[in-house]
């Protein structure tokens, strides 16, 4: 992925982004949420007070959800980063995607991608997070139409929709191991 706009002042930015390599001519003041939506057409990522207040921004930059908004571009070099487009399809939603439609937290849909990339940042270091929890990781965040609750419901169905595919995992590996183990004393014997 790359698109140049060369002027004199513009450095070179290669960072991961959304696990593919992206490389982007930018310029010094420019900011990483413009240069995923303006340079890189993810406009999932939404710009909002563009302050740092509000977390319409947020995107996951090498594991921490941030405010892009804040980050100036160049600050992401080599860093690994992901939008909305990158964890799940219409086809093929992330859990967290999934559990915010089944629990009704999407009214204008605005605040959602931060909401979702916020609560996924949560979730991939604690997987079990209480109510409190996720009101301090979601703080960031804010939604001028759900009143929060069913938000905080749908990241608490995605914690638990994770666990179990998780365990699931856990168990078809094990299963697999133990198929590979008796084709060996199969052969063996
Ligand atoms: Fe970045 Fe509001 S647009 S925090
Ligand atoms: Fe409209 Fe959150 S759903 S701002």
């Amino acid at each position: 992925m790359s698109e140049n706009h060369v002027t004199d002042s513009s450095r070179m930015l290669h960072f991961i982004l959304n696990g593919i390599a992206a490389s982007f001519a930018v310029e010094p003041q420019e900011t990483l949420l413009e240069v995923i939506r303006n340079r890189a057409y993810l406009t999932g990522t939404k710009k909002g007070c563009d302050l740092g207040e509000c977390g319409a921004c947020t995107v996951i930059m090498d594991g921490r959800a941030v405010n892009s908004c804040c980050i100036p571009a160049l600050m992401a070099e080599g860093a690994e980063v992901i939008t909305i487009e990158g964890i799940g399809t219409k086809e093929r939603p992330h859990p967290l995607q999934q559990a915010f439609v089944d629990a009704g937290a999407i009214q204008c849909g605005f605040c959602t991608p931060g909401m979702i990339l916020a609560a996924k940042a949560l979730l991939d270091k604690n997987p079990s997070p209480s109510r409190g929890e996720i009101r301090e990781a979601m703080s960031g965040n804010l939604c001028r139409c759900t009143g929060y609750t069913k938000i905080e419901e749908a990241v608490n169905m995605a914690a638990e929709a994770m666990r179990i595919l998780k365990e699931k995992e856990q168990e078809d590996r094990a299963a697999q191991t133990a198929a590979g183990n008796a084709g060996e004393v199969c052969q063996n014997g």
